[in-house]
């Protein structure tokens, strides 16, 4: 059985919340796709030329555990922008949504690019406040030496350049099912998105 979720939508909008939550539910396997850039990121920041980075990622890149820090997201994000790293990027993606057993990935361009003919597609997203808040919270709020305005600030930034990039920009794919989750507990965001992922089953398409 091949079935892909295709989830997308900004920065600290719940999607690898719920991404983990319908890969539990579903039995399928799971790829935040944001790891892959911040992997290329982090290799940017000790030196490596970008496309260099992108084209020799290996599975073990993704897995470190320095890759959540705000300077590797932001990094993420300026090597996002560049055509040549996103292709290079392509093929690690698709070969993941064609698992055997089923599929969820989440990015920013999953359901636009990278899986045009998933089987469910879901927008989360939320306004900027409430997502500079989840990350400041993340961060360790107060006693994580930076401050909320701060945080707002980078998440705007990083919002108006992914979706002012050329290339792959950051939006909805017209048959999206699109979840705010600003007032919603997680509970209910994952509610709807079960709810959106059985109804695409009911109706499957040819990916
Ligand atoms: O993957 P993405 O950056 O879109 O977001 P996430 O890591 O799933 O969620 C960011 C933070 O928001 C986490 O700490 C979640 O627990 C929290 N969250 C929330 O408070 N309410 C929701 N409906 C979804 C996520
Ligand atoms: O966790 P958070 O939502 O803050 O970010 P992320 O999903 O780890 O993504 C980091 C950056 O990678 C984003 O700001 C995008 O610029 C880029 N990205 C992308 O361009 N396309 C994707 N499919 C996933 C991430």
């Amino acid at each position: 059985m091949r079935f892909t979720v295709a989830i997308d939508g900004p920065a600290a909008a719940g999607k690898g919340t719920i991404s983990r939550a319908i890969a539990a539910r579903f039995g399928f396997q799971h790829l935040d796709t944001g790891l892959l850039y911040r992997a290329v990121g982090r290799r940017v920041l000790d030196g490596a030329p970008a496309l260099i980075a992108a084209s020799t990622l290996r599975h073990r890149d993704i897995a470190r555990d320095d890759l959540r820090t705000q300077a590797v997201a932001e990094a993420a994000s300026q090597v996002a922008a560049i055509p040549e790293v996103r292709a290079a990027l392509v093929e690690f993606q698709r070969d993941f949504a064609r698992a055997e057993g089923g599929a969820v990935l989440d990015g920013r361009d999953i359901g636009t690019v990278i899986c045009p003919g998933a089987d469910a597609k879901l927008f989360v997203t939320a306004s900027a406040e409430v997502r500079a808040r989840r990350r400041f919270d993340e961060l360790g709020g107060e006693a994580s030496g930076t401050d909320y305005e701060t945080v707002l600030a980078e998440v705007r930034a990083r919002d108006a350049r992914d979706m002012g990039r050329a290339d792959a920009p950051l939006v909805a794919a017209e048959d999206a099912v699109v979840i705010d989750t600003s007032d919603l507990s997680i509970e209910a965001a994952v509610e709807r998105a079960v709810e959106a992922v059985l109804a695409a089953s009911a109706q499957p398409r040819n990916t």
